[in-house]
């Protein structure tokens, strides 16, 4: 296969330290995968480059990455000198929003040697499709009137294009995967959009008449997730129901510090980007203490994207033995430090080739 090349943005915080164990992965599995070449450039955009030029990435930034395969991010914030408005907006959001990355993927599942905060759960193991474009989180709207006329309007913009696409892709991937699509929905409470999105649901569901589905309302979606995950496998949901899931489901796999995420170019005209579901955790930055396991499986991820499924498969193997023999970080109670975690996932990768 073609050499693929990837463009690295390891952000700010913990993104720097977990972006390094994660390209360490990957040229290790690169040394031992005869088809998998690698070429890994790095950008050090964010607010250390904000606090330099005043901007979080160069003017040119969104061209330069288009030349890319793949966009591998690790976190974007410095709350502490730069309001997060400003730092997301800069580059994360800016990112999404000009690559068109509609789509966010959330796999969840239980972690072989990590613990879920779930009393004896059973194995679950399901993917949240997030749209990731429109619907709640939308620039529509605004304030006006002062003191007690003030009012504020917030427009939830919903189309068929964009709901459909979402829709689409989740019943492909239920049928790979021979399972259903469950959809969130809240239309006893919304009355114009959730609706509108039931009968687009109903509508796709016509041409996948091979795969099961269901409705759901998202408040007790939230609780199954959290009685029941065992009974779910695709579930597809609004831009801020999804984004509500998604930290449930990082919290019943058992931690922030393990979750991956991508956010996809559907037709494939510009590179998706690929990141660990959390932040910069500046409260933990610098210790050695960041969990590099979000950002190791999100590679995975990413290899699976391009078409490197054994080289995927792999990474998530090597994450599961070494969990398995109790290397873990603080956050999922063990005693390693980022280093070692890497190093055990690293020799995993070159003693099982
Ligand atoms: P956060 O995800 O950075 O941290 C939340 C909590 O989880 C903290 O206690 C942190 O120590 C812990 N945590 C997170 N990742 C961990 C890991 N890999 N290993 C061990 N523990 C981990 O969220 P927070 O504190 O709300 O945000 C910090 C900054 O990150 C802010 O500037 C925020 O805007 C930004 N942020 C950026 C995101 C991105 O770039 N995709 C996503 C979420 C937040
Ligand atoms: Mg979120």
């Amino acid at each position: 296969m073609a050499k693929i090349k990837i463009a690295c943005l390891p952000g700010d915080g913990i993104g720097v330290e977990v972006m390094a164990s994660a390209k360490e992965v990957l040229q290790t599995l690169a040394t031992v995968e005869e088809d998998l070449k690698i070429e890994l450039v790095d950008f050090n955009w964010g607010s250390d480059h904000y606090i330099e030029t005043g901007e979080m990435m160069p003017e040119h930034a969104i061209d330069t990455l288009k030349g890319f395969d793949a966009v591998f991010l690790g976190a974007v914030g410095n709350p502490a000198l730069i309001p997060d408005h400003i730092s997301l907006w800069g580059m994360l959001i800016k990112i999404r929003r000009e690559l068109s990355l509609s789509l966010n993927i959330r796999p969840a599942r239980v972690i072989n040697g990590i613990q879920s905060p779930l009393h004896s759960p059973r194995k679950f193991d399901f993917i949240v499709v997030r749209e990731n474009s429109e619907g709640e989180y939308s620039e529509s709207g605004g304030v006006i009137h002062n003191g007690v006329n003030e009012i504020a309007v917030q427009n939830a913009i919903f189309t068929r294009q964009a709901t459909e696409r979402a829709m689409r892709f989740a019943f492909d991937l239920a049928r790979k995967r021979e399972s259903k699509v469950t959809s969130a929905t809240k239309s006893n409470g919304i009355v114009h959009s959730m609706p509108f999105w039931d009968r687009v649901f109903q509508e796709v569901a016509k041409d996948y008449p091979d795969v099961k589905t269901e409705s759901i309302h998202i408040d007790a979606l939230a609780a199954f997730i959290v009685t029941k995950p065992q009974n779910f496998d695709v579930i597809v949901a609004s831009n801020l129901f999804g984004d509500i899931l998604t930290d449930l489901a990082g919290a019943v796999m058992g931690s922030i510090g393990i979750a991956p995420s991508a956010n996809l170019n559907p037709d494939g005209r510009f590179p998706s980007m690929f990141e660990p579901v959390h932040g910069s955790a500046p409260d933990i930055a610098g210790q050695e203490k960041a969990n590099p396991i979000g950002q190791i499986w999100t590679a995975a991820l990413m290899l699976d994207h391009l078409g490197h499924l054994n080289a995927s498969k792999r990474i998530i193997e090597a994450i599961e033995e070494v969990t398995k023999q109790g290397i873990k970080t603080a956050d999922v109670g063990g005693a390693y430090s980022t280093r070692e975690v890497t190093n055990a996932i690293c020799d995993y990768l070159i003693s099982s080739a």
